[in-house]
């Protein structure tokens, strides 16, 4: 079967053109077949992939499927879920993440809908779930890819695997690299935000184990009291063995971001504290009034 690539217009419209070629019956009942196919996916409908749909706006195409193929029905169930998935795009575990995400949040739209191939869902699962994992997630049940069709079986969307990351970008914290600019899509992924020196490290079965000074100050806490912060412990899951060059200095005070997975806190995020930056003091006020969605990565 063709694979294609939902993100390439020129493709889309091929799909466009192969699934209309599949509708023309030899019989010259057009017509019927066409209203089969509406009534098929009568309430499937097209429209406008919006500016805020931030995860598959500018993917290549600009009209998708309600419902999508999570079967969300409204725009506003679309939005709420897909942002919660944009951390792990920028995590940038694996170069096709956003075109599989896309082909589930918002299908290209044709007057059937195409699923992603079973490949590309398994290449994306594999690069990623180990990312998730790290913060205590797990691959949702909902991109379980067995349930997606094979290439050679059904019409579906591939992936461009010419262009994989490097290995080496995926060796390091994830947990660490985070920047100004993911600051607060990376507390979205967490519960609590506080300010703290780090006091000792330790390593722990496969994860690093964090132990901070005494001096905590709450940034954003949800359901912590003062004396848990003060104790608080925090780990890095599968962290034991990957460079995080922000905590080689003891010296210095850490924006860190956590969340509670097993009774354990899971550092989600770390970031020196840049008091003199005004970008980071307008990241800090974000915080403190964001308005994240949950659950997360779900
Ligand atoms: C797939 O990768 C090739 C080689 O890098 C590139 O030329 C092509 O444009 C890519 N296709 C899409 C749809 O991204
Ligand atoms: C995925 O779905 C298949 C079949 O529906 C099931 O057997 C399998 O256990 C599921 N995998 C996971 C990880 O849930
Ligand atoms: C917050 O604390 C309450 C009481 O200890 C607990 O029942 C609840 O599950 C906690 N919520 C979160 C998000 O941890």
């Amino acid at each position: 079967m063709h694979a294609l690539l939902a993100r390439a217009m020129k493709e889309m419209f091929l799909l466009a053109s192969l699934a209309l070629l599949s509708r023309v019956p030899s019989t010259g009942s057009t017509d019927y077949e066409y209203v089969w196919s509406v009534l098929a996916y009568g309430q499937n409908r097209c429209t406008e992939i919006p500016k805020d749909l931030e995860l598959c706006y500018g993917i290549g195409y600009t009209q998708m499927l309600l419902p999508n193929l999570l079967e969300h029905e409204k725009m506003a169930e679309v939005k709420q879920q897909a942002g919660s998935w944009l951390p792990l795009v920028h995590r940038r575990c694996h170069a096709d993440t956003q075109v599989f995400l896309c082909s589930l949040f918002a299908p290209v739209c044709l007057d059937k809908p195409v699923h992603p191939c079973q490949k590309l869902c398994e290449s994306v699962r594999d690069a990623c779930s180990p990312i998730m994992e790290a913060f205590g997630f797990v691959w949702p049940e909902m991109f379980n890819c067995s349930k997606f069709p094979r290439e050679e079986n059904e019409m579906c969307i591939t992936n461009n695997q010419t262009k994989n990351f490097e290995v080496s970008e995926r060796m390091s914290c994830p947990q660490c690299d985070i920047g100004m600019d993911f600051i607060l899509q990376n507390m979205c992924t967490s519960e609590i935000a506080i300010k703290a020196k780090i006091k000792r490290m330790k390593t722990e079965n496969a994860d690093k184990k964090l132990i901070l000074q005494k001096r905590v100050t709450a940034i954003w806490n949800k359901n912590l009291s003062n004396r848990e912060l003060k104790k608080l412990v925090l780990y890095l899951k599968n962290g034991a063995y990957c460079p995080c060059p922000q905590l080689d200095n003891m010296k210095n005070h850490y924006l860190i971001m956590a969340r509670k997975v097993d009774q354990r806190y899971l550092l989600t995020g770390i970031h020196q504290w840049d008091e003199e930056s005004s970008e980071f003091q307008k990241r800090l006020d974000q915080i403190k009034t964001n308005k994240c969605s949950e659950p997360v990565f779900k």
